[in-house]
This record gives structure tokens, C-alpha cells and sequence, in this order.
């Protein structure tokens, strides 16, 4: 099983078939997505289906979003990591920033530590000129995470009739900010 990055006490590695259970406690979990238009899932079938297409994701792209394990207990504590994105903004492909945990691990700086690790990955290792987020207007954790991390905000925009805010974060930022984290 590919790694990733880690610290220590967080291993970021490939998301594979037998997260299943995990994934599935994550999206059925009304509270997960408030933010992210309310449709938790509601099969088992509907997340092999997203592991299908993360893995498909990871040989077509080169990357897709990471599981986060708690290497203390072993546990699945959610995903975080970059994604290339096709499909919510039109005309604009880009690479994506992106986490989502269970709730018995919010709070406890995780999406703060693994966003500046796909971060590094992304410059550092991908080479990429930019990275992109975005976060309901309303989910004032997830746009703690980002500015906390050096995304700048730039816009508002809809997505499914929600407000989003639209980060950007160019490389050459980077560097300057990779010891705040
Ligand atoms: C958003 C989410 C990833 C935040 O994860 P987390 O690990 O709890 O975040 P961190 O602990 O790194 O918190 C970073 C900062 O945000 C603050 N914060 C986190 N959640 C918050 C909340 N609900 N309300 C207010 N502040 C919050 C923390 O206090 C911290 O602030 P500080 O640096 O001043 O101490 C997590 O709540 C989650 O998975 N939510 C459901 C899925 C989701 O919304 N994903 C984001 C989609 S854009």
C-alpha cells in the first residue's frame, strides 16, 4: 500500500477497496455534509463505486485524495489531498485541495497538518504551478484551514445553488510560508 506523507502521528497512504466501511461511516454521516449540499450516502454500493473512481483517478491523474490514518490506533480518522479537478468550475481544470474527517477527529488540527502535507506534495513533488480550493461560505472550519494554511481568497461563486469561496495558492508562496504550519 502506497504512503504518502506522514508525521508523527499521521499516515497519509492510498485509499484502497477494504476503506469501505470507513468511507462509508464518513458519507452517511448527515453532519459530515452539511456543507457539501446534504446528500449523505446511502449505500454501501454508491461508495465502492467512489473508491472505483479515486483509484481509477490515481493511474489516470497521478494523484487523488489520500485516506488519513491515526497511527497511534490504526484508525481511519477521513481523506485529505489533492484531487484534478474537471468538473466544478467551467472551462477550468485544475488541481484541487480538499479533506473531509470523521467527527470524532475534528478539532484536533488534522485537516490543518495533512492540507500543509499535500500541500508540500504538490510543489514539491508535482511541480505545480498553483493549487486551488473551495468552501461553502458557511463552513467556517474548512476556511479556517485553508487561509491558515496561505490559501488566498479571491471570489465567491455557485456551485448546485450553494456559495463557494474560491481559493488560489501560487508556488512561489509557498516557500515563505511552509514554516507556519
Ligand atoms: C472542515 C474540517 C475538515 C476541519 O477539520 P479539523 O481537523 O477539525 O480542522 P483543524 O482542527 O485543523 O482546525 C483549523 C482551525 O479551524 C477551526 N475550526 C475547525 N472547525 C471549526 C468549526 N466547526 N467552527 C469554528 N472553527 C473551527 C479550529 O479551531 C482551528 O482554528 P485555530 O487554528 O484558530 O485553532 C472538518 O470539520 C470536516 O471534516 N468537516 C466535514 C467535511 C467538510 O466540510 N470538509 C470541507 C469541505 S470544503
Amino acid at each position: 500500500m502506497k504512503i504518502f506523507a506522514e508525521t508523527d502521528t499521521l499516515l497519509l497512504r492510498e485509499i484502497v477497496e477494504s476503506d469501505a466501511k470507513d468511507l462509508f461511516e464518513l458519507d452517511s454521516n448527515p453532519e459530515v455534509h452539511r456543507y457539501l449540499g446534504n446528500k449523505p450516502i446511502k449505500t454501501l454500493a454508491e461508495i465502492e463505486e467512489i473508491i472505483s473512481y479515486i483509484r481509477k483517478q490515481y493511474q489516470d491523474n497521478g494523484i487523488g485524495r489520500w485516506a488519513v490514518v491515526d497511527k497511534n490506533t490504526g484508525e481511519f480518522a477521513g481523506w485529505s489531498g489533492l484531487k484534478y479537478e474537471t468538473k466544478l468550475r467551467k472551462d477550468f481544470h485544475y488541481y484541487d485541495l480538499g479533506y473531509r474527517l470523521k467527527p470524532k477527529f475534528w478539532g484536533k488540527g488534522i485537516a490543518t497538518k495533512t492540507a500543509f502535507l499535500s500541500l508540500n506534495y504538490g510543489f514539491s513533488e508535482m511541480k505545480l504551478s498553483h493549487l486551488y480550493a473551495c468552501a461553502h461560505v458557511e463552513n467556517i472550519g474548512s476556511n479556517k484551514v485553508l487561509k491558515k494554511v496561505g490559501f488566498q481568497f479571491s471570489e465567491i461563486f455557485e456551485y448546485k445553488k450553494m456559495p463557494l469561496n474560491w481559493y488560489e495558492f501560487d508556488s512561489k508562496n509557498f516557500i515563505a510560508n511552509s514554516t507556519s504550519c
